[in-house]
């Protein structure tokens, strides 16, 4: 992100210098979603609007939606109706909602998803999470099992998770000069991302440990998993 929050974090806390209204409104889809997720992180947004599309459900919650941008991208045809937003950011909730609540039956947790989930267990027909996952504290991808245990936890049997995430290493992973270049600063001085050490064997291995079919795949330095309870 570019604006660095205002002093470090070593807990997940809100940091809304990093997601003001300015930055979801004005910077976040050109410089985040359309250049660095192409020339840094070298995942095709095509597969992001894929996963949503063909995936998410009447029932769907939605982890760190951001500004809203690929909820708001859905097909005319998708199945989704009611939307569960969660997220440590109010205004992430505040400007998705806003974008989203015109098409779909919106409602909003504000929390660390981390935490136990206030959902019924087994109630959902999908969870996504996209392009999050890398920024919640941990010294390892092992330290984030909690949000993949809760999602597994809320799903139906036969119930979808979706994602992507930012890795740092693990085969497969490759990270161009811009990657590792935009990932030092944001693992060190302007502390949005915590992955120097989440790799790909440890994310799929929480995957094949938490459901039962694990489809998963890595661009560039991305990991894009769909996987079913
Ligand atoms: C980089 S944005 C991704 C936005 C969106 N999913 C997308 O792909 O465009 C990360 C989102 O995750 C949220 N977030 C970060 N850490 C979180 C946590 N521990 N619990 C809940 N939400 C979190 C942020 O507030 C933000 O909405």
């Amino acid at each position: 992100m570019p604006q660095p929050p205002s002093r470090p974090r070593r807990s997940n806390e809100p940091n809304p210098n990093a997601y003001s209204p300015a930055v979801l409104g004005f910077v976040y889809t050109p410089y985040v979603i359309r250049f660095s997720h192409r020339f840094a992180w070298q995942v095709p947004n095509s597969v992001l609007h894929r996963n949503h599309a063909d995936n998410i459900g009447a029932n769907h919650l939605t982890v760190g939606p951001g500004n809203g941008y690929f909820l708001s991208k859905l097909p005319p045809s998708t199945a989704l109706r009611s939307l569960t937003l969660m997220d440590l950011n109010a205004t992430c909730l505040k400007v998705a909602g806003d974008r989203l609540r015109g098409r779909f039956d919106v409602r909003t947790i504000e929390q660390d998803a981390l935490k136990p989930w206030p959902v019924a267990e087994g109630g959902l027909d999908s969870v996504d999470c996209h392009m999050m996952l890398h920024t919640v504290r941990g010294s390892s991808m092992l330290d984030k099992e909690g949000l993949i245990a809760e999602a597994a936890k809320a799903l139906r049997p036969g119930g979808r998770f979706i994602g992507a995430t930012i890795l740092a290493k693990g085969e497969g992973v490759v990270l161009n000069g811009l990657a590792t270049r935009l990932m030092n600063t944001y693992n060190g001085q302007s502390n949005t991302f915590a992955n120097a050490n989440d790799s790909s064997e440890d994310l799929r291995a929480l995957l094949e440990k938490h459901f039962s079919e694990v489809r998963y795949e890595v661009h560039g330095c991305t990991g894009v998993w769909v996987v079913t309870r």
